[in-house]
């Protein structure tokens, strides 16, 4: 039986997450959530599942059908998924979007969650980023990345700026976020208004998909602009690990932080989710940062 020593170890007792998405074929998420099984002694395996839009509410009753424990949620599936759960957490309704399902093994339920707000959060605490009442955030973007973000440093009591090639859509979000929390102070401005409103500013965020690979030599900040030297930058984007948006900020003398951190907190949250146990943390990192290499 020699054969089966190449073949990982699955067998009736094997528990089943994944990934939907439409494409999967790139997503560092099954690496990272098979390693920390691995690591962890767990018998559960993580799946890519390349589901089309029009097919999306079929794969969510198979799943529950299969009896999988849960699905990461990707792009394009992220809001349309709201609508197909049997419950939602809060963190759902501010971002507006699943990234992270459940499915209750007894009944089949779907209960949907966002863990892109928390793992944002966790990955600014890991760096000793502050955020509280009198922090100045300029966010590049305004897209879901910029929502979850954004509402993260609402809650926090920040003062943030959404700067946005789409200006009309910024100002949505500021609306909504307006509504959503007491805290905060919000407001929105053009790209040419960079150098105003960069006066004391402690953090910007890219929340924006500019520069993300293959497109590297792109950045959505404006080379001619300087960047506030109060600040530190922060790239949501993790591939390339180090961005032209980055490099500009080293270049300038700021710390720049990558969006690695980000995705293995919010990996680590769904691992979390699913098996109820402490996720591999670092060992999920190091599987991110392998795969990306430089
Ligand atoms: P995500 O969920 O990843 O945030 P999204 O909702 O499509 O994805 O948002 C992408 C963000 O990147 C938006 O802020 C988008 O700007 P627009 O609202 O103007 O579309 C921004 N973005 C994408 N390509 C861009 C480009 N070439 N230049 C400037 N901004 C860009």
């Amino acid at each position: 039986m020699d054969f089966l020593k190449n073949v990982g170890y699955i067998d009736g007792q094997t528990q089943l997450v994944g990934i939907i998405g439409s494409p999967v074929a790139h997503s560092l998420s099954p690496e990272m959530h098979n390693a920390a099984f691995a690591h962890m002694g767990l018998n559960w395996r993580y799946v890519p599942l390349l589901v089309r839009p029009d097919q999306l509410a079929a794969a969510l009753k198979g799943l529950a059908a299969l009896n999988f424990r849960g699905v990461n949620v990707t792009v394009p599936h992220k809001v349309a998924a709201i609508q197909l759960m049997d419950s939602v957490t809060e963190a759902v309704m501010v971002a507006g979007a699943v990234n992270t399902i459940r499915i209750d093994g007894g009944s089949g339920r779907l209960e949907g969650m966002n863990t892109d707000m928390t793992g944002f959060l966790a990955d600014l605490a890991s760096h000793k980023i502050r955020i509280n009442e009198g922090t100045r955030v300029i966010v590049l973007g305004a897209g879901g990345a910029a929502r979850a973000i954004g509402a993260g440093l609402t809650r926090s009591g920040a003062n943030v700026i959404f700067v946005n090639r789409t200006p009309e859509r910024a100002a949505q979000l500021v609306e909504f976020l307006k509504a959503s929390w007491s805290t905060g102070t919000l407001g929105m401005a053009h790209i040419a208004d960079l150098p105003a409103i960069s006066e004391g500013i402690n953090l910007i965020v890219n929340a924006t998909s500019v520069g993300v690979w293959p497109n590297v030599d792109e950045t959505p900040w404006p080379e001619n602009i300087p960047m506030p030297k109060s600040a530190i930058v922060y790239d949501t984007i993790y591939r390339p690990r180090h961005t032209l948006f980055m490099k500009q900020a080293e270049k300038a003398g700021l710390m720049a932080v990558g969006g690695i951190g980000m995705l293995t907190y919010q990996g680590a949250a769904a691992f979390e989710m699913w098996t109820r146990q402490k996720p591999p943390l670092e060992m999920m990192r190091m599987v991110c940062e392998q795969r990306l290499g430089d």
